[in-house]
């Protein structure tokens, strides 16, 4: 049985103060709408991740994770924050290949891949994303650009290995836009990923991934999302901010 997740990534929002408050309400809200197995991983900076995971250690179905972590272990790279640190907090997650991840900080795929290296070898539990851009999409390119995502960031891994890895489709053309995918869009996308990933691992670790949605999802519109076949969560940018919408979103996926 694949795992459903709703992830909310804070990006550069929040400080201590109110990531301390706006969590505190989101573990609480979880507790009342989380029916069954659904897990909720919240993604703050990581200056205030290990506060944030200390006080969700009661918590069984409230986790957090960083919104990234560097390829290696330690050493000299000034501002940067390692695997191994992350775990350090308590934390069980990490965001990798966010799109603005690979736009504004050049990371490409041979790079992305030493991190989820770094991020499995560590004990953490990736989660990846990829999608195509507008011009991507409008030529009719992404099932290519998807699969050579899939291809570079997570291939090399072992069936066991993937095991961990929790993916994220975000079309880059739907994040922080206010367009968001069709569930029908998105299915066909979802699909694909799945298929891809049963021709790589096998149809049982297919079977098992957890593929999010993520692109200006909202109360409104997750639950047409999330009661697609293919899609089993999502990546809430936006939305997560605010501790009502999210946990409306978290409602959505019971
Ligand atoms: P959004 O962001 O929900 O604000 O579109 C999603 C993301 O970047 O993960």
């Amino acid at each position: 049985m694949r795992k459903k997740i709703v992830a909310g990534n804070w990006k550069m929002n929040q400080d201590l103060e109110s990531g301390k408050a706006l969590f505190a309400e989101i573990v609480n809200g979880a507790k009342q709408e989380i029916t069954g197995e659904q897990l909720v991983v919240v993604c703050p900076p990581s200056i205030i991740l290990s506060e944030l995971a200390n006080s969700a250690k009661d918590s069984s179905n409230v986790f957090v994770g960083s919104q990234n972590c560097h390829q290696k272990d330690s050493g000299a790279y000034t501002g940067e924050i390692s695997a191994a640190m992350v775990k350090s907090t308590a934390a069980e997650y990490v965001i990798l290949g966010h799109s603005e991840r690979r736009q504004y900080f050049g990371e490409n795929e041979e790079l992305l891949a030493q991190k989820v290296d770094a991020a499995l070898k560590n004990g953490l539990k990736p989660i990846f994303c990829i999608g195509e851009t507008l011009e991507e999409r409008n030529s009719n390119r992404y099932f290519e650009v998807i699969k050579s995502q899939l291809e570079g960031g997570l291939f090399h891994l072992t069936a066991e290995q993937f095991a961990d890895i929790v993916l994220a489709y975000e079309p880059v053309w739907a994040i922080g836009t206010g367009l968001t995918a069709s569930p029908e869009q998105a299915q066909e996308i979802h699909a694909f990923i799945r298929a891809e990933l049963a021709k790589k691992f096998g149809q049982e670790a297919a079977d098992n991934a957890t593929i999010l949605y993520g692109g200006s999802c909202n109360p409104g519109n997750a639950s047409s999302l999330f009661s697609q076949q293919d899609i089993d969560g999502g990546l809430i940018g936006g939305a997560s901010l605010k501790a009502g919408d999210f946990l409306a979103i978290i409602k959505a996926l019971n």
